[in-house]
Order: structure tokens, then C-alpha cells, then sequence
């Protein structure tokens, strides 16, 4: 991403997920709170101001099925899927005993603001780029008290280490029964960096760590069905895919790191778990959950 400003892909995805629940396809896939935090999120600066305006021109309303062809066909709607199914995963954990979830490029998620309060037994840490999490941090002031168990890490990944940075964080309890979110993340990352990151979750953490996060399958494999142009539109951003990997590769790779996996999910199995009754439009598969636990 640029070294200065707030990752273009959080804005993409926040602005993507209110657009979805602004058009109330589904209803009750985005819940009247995230709408709410997430746009005031966005309100906070003048990019997501930018970005929340556009939600309502006619010509950008017009413009979402291009830019979805373009880029990640059903876009908008894998953002609402992909924030349920992690949202499902860390309430799951939670209710078997998790007590401190860490969200790994957390961008402009609403989910540890939204649970914090409610939980004040559970430990939410949001990391994020510096430039992204500068922008993040006063929105969350503005919108309310932040409880003590809510801290904003700011790590740089690409000059520093979660592993100085969380292990440094008087807020991280490393006895704690954790879960590490990673969203739409680990795809930025090299394969060797996917794999040290994995092994710094179990080096963190004295009880196993579980994980979940997403993966992309490979370009062109049967699942793929990215647009022409989200390549180019990522390296002008700044953040190029680096790594993806196919659903029958994640359990020898996880393993590989000392985690074991509990599911890899498709959109396919995904969408019916959060919709009921027929697609209406095209369902994005090159991105999928995986859930895994660490192993020692
Ligand atoms: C695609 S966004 C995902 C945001 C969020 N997980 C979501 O799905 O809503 C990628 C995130 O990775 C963060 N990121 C990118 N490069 C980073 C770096 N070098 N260090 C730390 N975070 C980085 C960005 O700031 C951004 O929030």
C-alpha cells in the first residue's frame, strides 16, 4: 500500500459492504449496526466522505456492475458474506471459551467495535498499517468511549514484526485462548511470509491459537473467477496480490506451520448458511474461509 495513505482496499471494502446493505438485496445480511458504524467510520475522513457520496450518485450505482465485471464479479456481495462468516467463526470461538481475538489488517471492520462493549471479557486487538489505523482510531474516538479492552496496534508489516510489536503490546495476553482474524490479508503476503506469520501465532500465544482468514485459489483454476483488470488496479494501489493457493494445498500448508485445519469453506457453501432462497447475481469464488487451530 502507499506509505501515506489509509490502504484503498479498506476503503474499497467498507464502501463495498454499504453499498450492499444500502441496497437491501438481501435483507439482514449487513445488520443495522454495522451500517451504521461502518458509514460513520467512513465519515471520519475526507476519502471516506468521498466514498460515501458516491454510495449515493446514480451514475456510480449505475457504474457497480462494470466495476464489479472488471474487477471481482459479485464483489459487493462476497464483502457482506466474507464479514458474516468471520463474524460467525469469532462468535463460535467465543462461546467455547476464546478471551481475545486479534484482527491482523483489521482496515475498517466494525466487528471488534460492535463486540467489545458487549464482551468486556474478551480482548479485541485491531492491527493495522500506521496510515490505515491513523485514520481508523480518531473515527472509533468520535463515534464513542472506546472500552479498555479494545486497543489499535499500529504495525508496519512490512518493516516490522508481529511478533516484536503483539509480543510488545501490554494489552496482549498470551495466555489468553485467542483467535486471530486475518481478512482478506493473507493473500498480500509471500508464500514465505503466510508461513512465518502462522508460525509467529503459535510463537505468541502459551494455549494453541485458532485462526480465520481467507484465501485466493490460483489464477485460473475453476473456482477463479477475478475480473480482467483487478490485477492493475491493485498494483496502482500498491497492494498486489502476492500468494494464492488452491483449497487442496491449504491443509499440507497449514501443517507445514503447526496448524491444523477445522474447515475450508467456498462461497458456495458459505452463501446458504447467511442467504436463504436463490442468488440474485453472480457469487465471487476465487476467495474462500479457511478456520484452523494451532497445533502446539
Ligand atoms: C483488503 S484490506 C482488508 C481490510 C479488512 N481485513 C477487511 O477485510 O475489511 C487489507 C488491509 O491490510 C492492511 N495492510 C496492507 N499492507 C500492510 C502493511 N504493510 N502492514 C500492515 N497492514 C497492512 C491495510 O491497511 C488494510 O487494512
Amino acid at each position: 500500500m502507499k506509505e501515506n495513505e489509509a490502504s484503498a482496499t479498506a476503503y474499497a471494502v467498507m464502501q463495498g459492504l454499504l453499498h450492499i446493505g444500502r441496497a437491501n438485496t438481501y435483507p439482514g445480511l449487513v445488520s443495522a449496526e454495522t451500517m451504521e458504524t461502518g458509514t460513520k467510520i467512513l465519515s471520519a475522513s475526507p476519502e471516506g466522505r468521498r466514498r460515501i457520496a458516491q454510495l449515493s450518485s446514480p451514475l456510480m450505482k449505475a457504474a457497480v456492475p462494470l466495476i464489479e465485471w472488471a474487477t471481482l464479479p459479485g464483489l459487493t456481495l462476497h464483502y457482506a458474506l466474507r464479514k458474516r462468516y468471520i463474524e460467525a467463526a469469532v462468535r463460535a470461538a467465543m462461546a467455547e471459551g476464546v478471551t481475545q481475538v486479534v484482527n491482523l489488517g483489521a482496515g475498517f471492520d466494525t466487528l471488534a467495535w460492535r463486540l467489545h462493549l458487549a464482551h468486556p471479557e474478551v480482548n479485541f486487538i485491531e492491527i493495522d498499517h500506521p496510515a490505515t489505523s491513523g485514520v481508523k482510531a480518531p473515527a472509533l474516538r468520535q463515534i464513542g468511549t472506546m472500552g479498555d479492552n479494545l486497543h489499535l496496534l499500529e504495525v508496519d508489516f512490512t518493516t516490522q514484526t508481529l511478533a516484536d510489536r503483539l509480543g510488545g503490546l501490554s494489552g496482549f495476553k498470551a495466555d489468553r485462548p485467542t483467535m486471530f482474524v486475518c481478512e482478506g490479508v493473507i493473500t498480500y503476503l509471500t508464500r514465505d511470509e503466510a508461513g512465518v506469520l502462522l508460525q509467529t501465532l503459535n510463537d505468541l500465544c502459551a494455549v494453541p491459537p485458532r485462526l480465520v482468514c481467507t484465501c485466493v485459489v490460483p489464477a485460473g483454476s475453476p473456482d477463479d473467477n477475478i475480473g480482467p483488470f483487478l490485477g492493475i488496479y491493485l498494483k496502482l494501489k500498491g497492494e498486489a496480490l502476492k500468494w494464492r493457493i488452491a483449497h487442496e494445498d491449504v491443509g499440507p500448508f497449514f501443517a507445514e506451520h503447526n496448524f491444523d485445519i477445522d474447515e475450508i469453506a467456498s462461497p458456495t457453501v458459505i452463501k446458504p448458511r447467511f442467504i436463504e432462497g436463490p442468488l440474485k447475481g453472480t457469487l465471487h469464488r476465487s476467495e474462500y474461509g479457511v478456520i484452523a487451530r494451532g497445533v502446539v
